[in-house]
Order: structure tokens, then sequence, then C-alpha cells
């Protein structure tokens, strides 16, 4: 639990968390990269409202996101997020417990939309302000609709980032591993416009891979040691098949299925060495690359060997709001200052 007293003419200081006692709803707001969203959380887990509003349409045409356009269009879609967030839950102002917002990482023109919406709000109704990591929010979109509690190891895969986490309990992470070049989510975004697929890649590559030979071509699976990762070399050498079918017909599905193929079972391995080490019996997988078939179907196999395993609905692993709400209330390693400033990097 925590006690927050950044409200504007309480002087009582608000409690937040599971162990405050009564039921809290979290609004809050995200908008770090490409879309804008809003969603009403009650005590973490029970999503009341949840409002995304994509710019997948609006990039595709530049083949990946403008931050300048980005925060732009946020400034248009935020005041309409929060209002159709409130409908939707049947819900004023008045009722909601605290206020959070997206803090970093992510694109700094594009934070400030939401997390200045976020504050201003909590100062006009007078709550309290809660400041989230990107990051932690994907994980906690784990603890929606479950009742997961730590330890437990997870695997955070989006555009961005690439990471094993210890998650020892609620608001204690450790990074035990990460990518030392590209992110996942970046790897299947690059490989994706080299064999002509438009933007954002990932999910259109995942689909096509479906239909082709994982093991038609050997790809290289980086060493890398203890539990980080590499992407760049696997890339470079899907570039290098590539070109050697100049003038014939390019295998695309099986491409994508070999490629596939690398990626999944690179995660895999490292994930079944985490919890073998920490000797945890619970995974849970996050951010947007958890969305990806065979990443979900390898780690999902680990049910087989006695393991827990938990991955969010589709629509709760790309970026929303909801997974910001439950880390607003789970996690007390927050910014809970109404002064905090937007980061780019983690
Ligand atoms: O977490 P996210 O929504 O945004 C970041 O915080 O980065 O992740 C977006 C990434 C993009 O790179 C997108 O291509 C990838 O997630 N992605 C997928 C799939 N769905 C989304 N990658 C592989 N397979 C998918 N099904
Ligand atoms: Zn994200």
């Amino acid at each position: 639990m925590k006690m927050i007293k950044n409200t504007l003419f309480t002087k009582t200081p608000v409690s937040i968390g599971p162990q405050s006692g009564y039921d809290n709803y979290i609004m809050a707001i995200e908008s770090s990269c490409d879309e804008t969203a809003c969603s009403i959380v009650k005590n973490g887990r029970e999503v009341i409202s949840n409002v995304v509003a994509s710019q997948i349409k609006t990039h595709e045409k530049y083949g990946g996101v403008i931050p300048e356009i980005a925060a732009r269009e946020h400034l248009e879609s935020i005041n309409v997020v929060i209002d159709q967030a409130f409908k939707q839950a049947g819900m004023t102002p008045e009722q909601i417990t605290a206020f959070a917002g997206t803090v970093g990482p992510g694109l700094v023109g594009c934070l400030l939309v939401g997390l200045n919406a976020a504050k201003t709000l909590a100062l006009v109704h007078d709550k309290p302000f809660i400041g989230v990591n990107h990051l932690n929010a994907h994980l906690c979109a784990n603890y929606i609709d479950t009742d997961l509690k730590p330890p437990y190891i997870a695997l955070l895969v989006s555009g961005g980032h690439t990471q094993i986490i210890d998650v020892k309990s609620y608001s204690e992470q450790e990074i035990i591993g990460e990518t030392i070049d590209d992110a996942v989510g970046e790897a299947y975004d690059k490989v994706a416009r080299l064999i002509g697929l438009p933007y954002p890649g990932g999910p259109i590559l995942d689909k096509l891979a479906k239909e082709g030979n994982p093991h038609a071509f050997k790809l290289p699976e980086a060493k890398v040691e203890g539990y980080n990762f590499s992407f760049s070399g696997l890339k470079t050498a899907v570039l290098r098949l590539v070109k050697s079918f100049e003038g014939k017909e390019l295998p695309v599905n099986d491409i994508c299925a070999s490629f596939q193929e690398c990626v999944s079972s690179t995660l895999f391995k490292k994930v079944k060495k985490a919890l073998e080490q920490s000797g945890y019996k619970q995974v849970v997988i996050a951010g947007g690359v958890a969305a990806n078939s065979e990443i979900r179907r390898k780690i999902f196999s680990l049910e087989n060997e006695g393991y827990s395993v938990n991955a969010p609905a589709m629509k709760y692993c790309t970026d929303n709001a909801a997974m910001v709400a439950s880390c607003a209330y789970f996690n007390t390693n927050t910014f809970d200052d109404v002064d905090v400033e937007v980061f780019s990097r983690a």
C-alpha cells in the first residue's frame, strides 16, 4: 500500500493498493508511442472501461512511427478517449480514487500529452496522481482478470524492449537479461520491411509464418552470455537470404516461418533456464510481441512441465491504459509527484 498526499487541497494522504481497505477505481492514461488510451480499473484486476485510439493507419504510409505526427494525433484524441472511458464506465471523476499516467520510456512529445492530461485531471478533481513506468505496466497486464501473484519469471517483449525479469514481489523486480542490440519487436518490424510487408510487420509476419516451413532455412541463433539476447545478426542473415533470391520469387512464407522459429526458440530456451535457476513455478509473457502465436505456443508448452503460464489477453498485450492503472494500484515503486518529468529511455 502507498500513501499519497500530492492532492491539491486534501491534507490527509490517500491510501492506494491492495491493503487500502476499500475499492480503488484508478483512471489511467497511456500515450507513450502510437496509441492514445484511457481506462478505469477496479482494484488492479477488473477493467471497468478500456478505450484505445490507434494511430497505425497514420504511420502505415511512412513505414514507422513519426514522433511529431504521433504527438499531434495524441493531442487530437486525448479528450475523446478520456470522455469515452468515463461514459463506458458510467462513472464521474468524483468516483475515481486516483489518476495515473505513463511517465516513460517512450517518445517524449507523445508522453507529455497523456501525462499532462493525467496530472490535470488529478489536480482539477483534487485526487492523487500516480506516474507509471511503461515497462512495469506491460508486466501488470498479467494481473487483469487473473489472481496472479509474484514471484514469477517474466518475458517482456515489445517494440523497444526484450527482457527477462525476476519479479520477486509487486514492486521488486530484477532485470536478469536483455537484448544487447535490437528488441524482438524491432527485429520483426525490420525483417518484415526487408521482405516487403507493411508496418507494423510483426502481426503480418506472424500470420504468414503459419503458412511456411519453419525449417526451410537454418538461421543463426546468437550465442550471448547468460540471459541476454542479440537479434541484429539474425536480421543481417535474413537480409543475405533475401538478396540470394534476387531475380527469383522470394519464398516469403518460409522466410517468415524460419525467422519466427529462430526467435521463438531463442526466447524459449532462456526463459526455461531462468525458471530452472530461480526455482519459481510461474512464468508470464508481456508486451506487444507477447501477441505472437509461436512465442505464446512455446511458452505455454511449459504447462506440460508443471509450470503455471500466463499471458494477457491480446488487447492487453499491445499498448493500453488498463495495464497502467493496474500498475498504479499494485506497484509501490511509482512516480507519485505531480512535478515528475517524462523520460525517453529506461
Ligand atoms: O508493446 P508494444 O505495443 O509497443 C511498444 O511498447 O513497443 O509493441 C509493439 C510491437 C511492434 O514491434 C509489433 O510489430 C509487435 O509488437 N507485434 C508483434 C505481434 N503483434 C505485435 N510481433 C510479432 N508477432 C505479433 N503477433
Ligand atoms: Zn508498450
